[in-house]
């Protein structure tokens, strides 16, 4: 499975969690809203696709306090997490080992389908993507958030941030098979699966709405866990990467300074005639 996961190394460091944990708290306060546009029925049948330790599942599952939410992934430390954290939940919140290119669920089984922050990290995305519209129901959504990371801006300082989101994710995701700007190129893959109602909204991570410790632990975290592979595959060594990292930390931190990520959610409904 290595090959279809160049990242699981990182997805696995103790870093990462505390990263996604960072990404929920500055995430899912806008993000959670934009569930009513589903119209769930209240029994509803979720999937949480690359669940990770599970924020994102936990956080549906209370969203919706009657739904049957299955969160899926491919390491068992990530998931063994998820079900200590989230005991509370079960059963109505379970977690299985099922790698969502070939999920072991029948078709047409979810009404709401999430994959949030992992298409960027894989090859094939739109082999995923297909297989989870196999397994939403007709009628259904997906739910994703696609990262893209030319949507990062950050203040110059001796360093100039632009020159590192330049060169850094095109470099990595040309060594690792992976589209590291898929944010702009979900609406275009979901248009070519004949998905319907696609929207595209943003969630803004940035210095005003989100407390300036919680986005400077999201850049911690990334500094922590990929400046290694940074100096490996990317022409920026890795003593630059966690320079470049450190200013960024430094703006976000600075009372007087501005930051921002723009985060892509995208949904779609599944058509009902498929
Ligand atoms: C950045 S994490 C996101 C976790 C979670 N969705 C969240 O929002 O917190 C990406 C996750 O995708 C998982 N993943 C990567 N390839 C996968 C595959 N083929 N099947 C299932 N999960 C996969 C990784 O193991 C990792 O836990």
């Amino acid at each position: 499975m290595t090959d279809l996961n160049p990242q699981a190394k990182q997805m696995a460091d103790e870093s990462m969690v505390r990263n996604l944990r960072a990404q929920a708290r500055a995430i899912w306060p806008q993000e959670s809203g934009l569930f009513r546009r589903y119209a769930l029925r209240a029994d509803a049948r979720i999937l949480d696709a690359g669940c990770g330790p599970g924020e994102g599942s936990s956080r549906v599952a209370e969203l919706f306090p009657r739904a049957e939410v299955l969160g899926v992934d491919i390491i068992d430390a990530s998931l063994d997490l998820a079900r200590s954290r989230y005991s509370a939940l079960a059963p109505r919140l379970r977690f299985e080992h099922q790698s969502i290119f070939e999920l072991r669920e029948a078709d047409r089984t979810f009404d709401l389908v999430l994959c949030r922050h992992v298409i960027h990290s894989i090859p094939h995305p739109e082999r995923v993507l297909a297989e989870l519209a196999r397994v939403t129901r007709p009628g259904g959504y997906l739910h994703l958030i696609p990262e893209d990371y030319g949507m990062l801006h950050f203040q110059r300082g001796a360093l100039d941030p632009r020159d590192f989101w330049y060169q850094v994710p095109r470099s990595f995701g040309a060594a690792t098979g992976t589209d590291l700007f898929i944010g702009r190129n979900t609406f275009s893959i979901l248009s070519a699966m004949k998905l319907e109602q696609i929207t595209v909204d943003y969630v803004v991570v940035d210095t005003l709405r989100v407390p300036r410790e919680t986005f400077a632990a999201i850049i911690e975290a990334w500094r922590d866990g990929y400046s290694d592979a940074i100096g490996e595959i990317t022409p920026i060594s890795r003593n630059d990467a966690v320079a470049y990292f450190d200013q960024m930390i430094a703006n976000i931190r600075d009372p007087r300074g501005y930051a921002v990520w723009m985060v892509p959610v995208v949904s779609a409904r599944v058509p009902l005639s498929r």
